[in-house]
């Protein structure tokens, strides 16, 4: 299993995620066995100092090649591949000429994905969304590319609607390249979604749910799909009289340590604490709770076990 020279323990990936991937979160999905992780789409303009000590595949969005070649020199060894984004259906996307909208372009296209196979070793691959433009882009992705990501909604669709899983397979009829499939996988139809494509995405159904990997290859190993969930709640929610038990493994406590160590923001760490309550019998309860925290001892006290 392998995309260029790079080796993947297993098919399942987490999807690019804008501020939802934090380096802590994509270790927590790392450590349930996930394949790949992603980063979320960045600019290769930014001023930030971007931490890649897990080594994702970092996903590059940008209109032009402008400091393509530098931002790959400087994270070259610290990253598994280099994606580039042709699918973020954003108003800032549109306005800016990147993303999805960036596919009108396809000789823009060509000159930063090979400015990007000329700037490193690394593969290279592209995130593209459904579009006319898609036939005519296909041989530009053959000759630079080493895989393509493929989440068949238009911009327009955003995130709803039915992702058309049959031009997905026209993609992937017309290339030799690997294809990575994204849109609506979750622990029952992934196995299914592989019969048809190389590689899957998750997304959605990761969030708050980084044990959705470890269930996806336990799955895979038996060959059908395990409905059992994860718990992630711990000790106070059942003071506040939530139902659910508190299981093996406290996820939001892993999550906290790793967020503590990469110095994570406390609305993010807020915003996954709400998401690990997703599942449970009554979380309401709780997410009001987490939402009324003002600091990260407030939150520490609500997952006390
Ligand atoms: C909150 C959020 C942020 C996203 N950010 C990105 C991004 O930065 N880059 C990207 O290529 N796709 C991004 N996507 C799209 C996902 O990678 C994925 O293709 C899409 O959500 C469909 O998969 P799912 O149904 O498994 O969520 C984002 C999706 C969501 C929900």
């Amino acid at each position: 299993m392998k995309i260029g020279d790079l080796k993947l323990k297993n098919p399942f990936f987490l999807a690019p995620m804008h501020q939802v991937n934090d380096i802590a979160f994509r270790i927590l999905c790392k450590q349930n066995g996930c394949g790949l992780t992603y980063t979320w789409l960045i600019n290769p303009l930014t001023r930030e100092e971007l931490i890649l000590d897990d080594k994702p595949a970092v996903q590059i969005a940008a209109p032009s090649e402008k400091g393509i070649k530098e931002f790959i020199k400087k994270y070259e060894n610290k990253a598994s591949l280099f994606d580039f984004n042709l699918g973020c259906p954003a108003v800032r996307a549109k306005e800016q000429d990147y993303g999805a909208y960036l596919q009108r372009y396809p000789s823009k296209v060509e000159k930063i994905l090979k400015t990007m196979k000329n700037s490193t070793t690394l593969p290279i691959t592209v995130k593209v969304r459904k579009s006319p433009h898609i036939p005519k882009l296909m041989k530009i992705f053959d000759k630079y590319c080493n895989a393509i990501a493929i989440h068949p909604r238009t911009a327009e669709q955003g995130y709803s609607g039915i992702p058309d899983m049959e031009f997905a397979e026209k993609i992937k009829s017309k290339t030799d390249l690997p294809v990575i499939y994204s849109g609506d996988v979750d622990e029952n139809n992934a196995l299914e979604v592989l019969k048809k494509f190389d590689f899957v995405m998750i997304g959605r159904k990761a969030i708050g749910n980084p044990a959705i990997f470890s269930k996806l290859i336990r799955s895979k190993a038996s060959g059908h799909a395990e409905n059992q969930r994860f718990s992630s709640i711990a000790g106070n929610a059942q003071k506040l009289g939530i139902s659910g038990t508190p299981k093996t493994w406290n996820v939001f406590h892993q999550y906290l340590k790793l967020a503590q160590k990469y110095k994570i923001g406390f609305s993010d760490i807020k915003f996954h604490a709400l998401n690990f309550t997703k599942g449970m019998d009554g979380a309401k309860k709780l997410r009001l709770e987490i939402s009324k925290a003002r600091e990260i001892k407030d939150l520490k006290l609500l997952f006390e076990r």
